[in-house]
């Protein structure tokens, strides 16, 4: 076996988050930030995981995995949801182990594919390095996921890295790779999308829909005709995906038609930014269109009661730059602004400094590089 190391992009929801579980339509970006993931064997049967971030160095020995309930073998086609037998088997093993979100996600995914493609005797060490701020709504899991998977597939043969020279861009190991990311995914978040795998998969700008059956995958591909870059606030008010997901969907249980006809509203405003996206030639109409759009989508994420306070805050401070909403699953995390056409070098860093002031981070990122 050799050794391999990879790397995935971070990423931005520009429209379209919440909703998109429920079946609409959604935008991502890929950011600059990237996660790194190496692969190496392990001499002792075991697996071992090392995540220097956030000093973690875990090693599980292989006859400790669930082996008498794994599922038969098919790695080309993983499965699209998750045995629960397993999850509790596993769940068990994390028991003692530190209630990290990265830790448990990467643990939880790399056992889960051990289980399926691995054999009982090869150990590995995976070593997992990463530029996105954790649990900010950047897709921090996904780029792990995505790492832990393309390390696994390369690491047992399943798929080849690029040949010097190879577009990858399209390349159908990809596919497996995002469905076997998915499963990491569905480990740490219980019922996602599948949008920020795919984005942390792809890169680029994704528009993304997943049918309410949850078996089939729309994904188009959108050219960025000039550069888009939108200043990403960092609130550092932590937050649980998870436990947001699950409060828009105990308020869709309450109010079943109010909260769908919002999913609705979010719906247009994807599908009018692509439109926008696609056509609008003039970039300062281009903007203007998306500015606003920004705007109603916050507002309905506030109807969804996702925002926080300390998103509010970061509106107030940008809005003589531009318009500002969450990204991601909200409760905190991170919020994207795009400059309006109007604004000033001075307006700018005198928003950066108010920022600064509430210990907030900003990054400046361009939109839809390299998956
Ligand atoms: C999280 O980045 C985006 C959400 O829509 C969840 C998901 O789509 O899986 C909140």
């Amino acid at each position: 076996q050799r050794s391999f190391i990879v790397s995935s992009p971070g990423k931005t929801i520009l429209f379209g988050e919440h909703a998109v579980v429920y079946g609409a339509t959604a935008l991502a970006a890929s950011i600059s930030l990237r996660t790194y993931c190496r692969i190496e064997p392990n001499e002792k049967p075991e697996i071992t995981v090392k995540m220097q971030d956030i000093e973690t160095n875990h090693s599980f020995p292989l006859e400790s995995l669930p082996w008498d309930i794994v599922p038969p073998k098919d790695v080309l086609h993983p499965p699209n949801t998750l045995n629960n037998e397993i999850v509790t088997a596993l769940e068990k093993l994390l028991i003692n182990e530190k209630n990290n979100v990265l830790n448990y996600l990467s643990m939880l995914c790399i056992i889960y594919l051990y289980l399926q493609i691995g054999s009982p005797n090869q150990g590995c060490i995976i070593t997992i390095n990463s530029e996105v701020p954790l649990g900010a709504g950047l897709g921090s899991s996904a780029t792990v996921s995505v790492g832990v998977a393309t390390c696994l597939l390369l690491f047992f043969g399943f798929i080849q890295p690029p040949k010097e020279g190879e577009d990858y861009s399209r390349h159908e190991s990809l596919t497996l790779i995002e469905n076997w990311s998915f499963i990491g995914e569905c480990c740490i978040q219980g019922s996602p999308s599948g949008i920020d795998n795919a984005a942390a998969t792809h890169g680029g700008l994704i528009a993304f829909r997943k049918s309410t059956a949850k078996t089939t995958v729309m994904k188009q591909f959108l050219t960025l005709e000039n550069p888009l870059s939108v200043l990403i606030t960092d609130t550092k008010q932590p937050k649980s995906t998870k436990e947001l997901i699950q409060k828009v969907c105990r308020l869709r249980e309450g109010s079943p038609l109010i909260v769908d006809s919002i999913f609705q509203t979010i719906d247009g405003i994807s599908r009018s930014a692509i439109q926008a996206l696609e056509s609008e030639t003039d970039v300062r109409r281009l903007r203007e269109i998306l500015g606003q759009l920004i705007f109603i989508n916050q507002k309905m994420l506030e109807a969804l009661n996702v925002s926080h306070i300390t998103i509010d805050r970061v509106i107030d401070a940008t809005k003589a730059i531009g318009p500002t909403k969450l990204t991601g699953a909200g409760g905190g995390g991170c919020t994207i602004t795009l400059r309006n056409n109007d604004c000033s070098n001075e307006m700018f860093e005198n928003a950066i400094t108010k920022l600064n002031s509430f210990k907030n981070s900003v990054y400046d990122s361009l939109l839809g590089g390299p998956g």
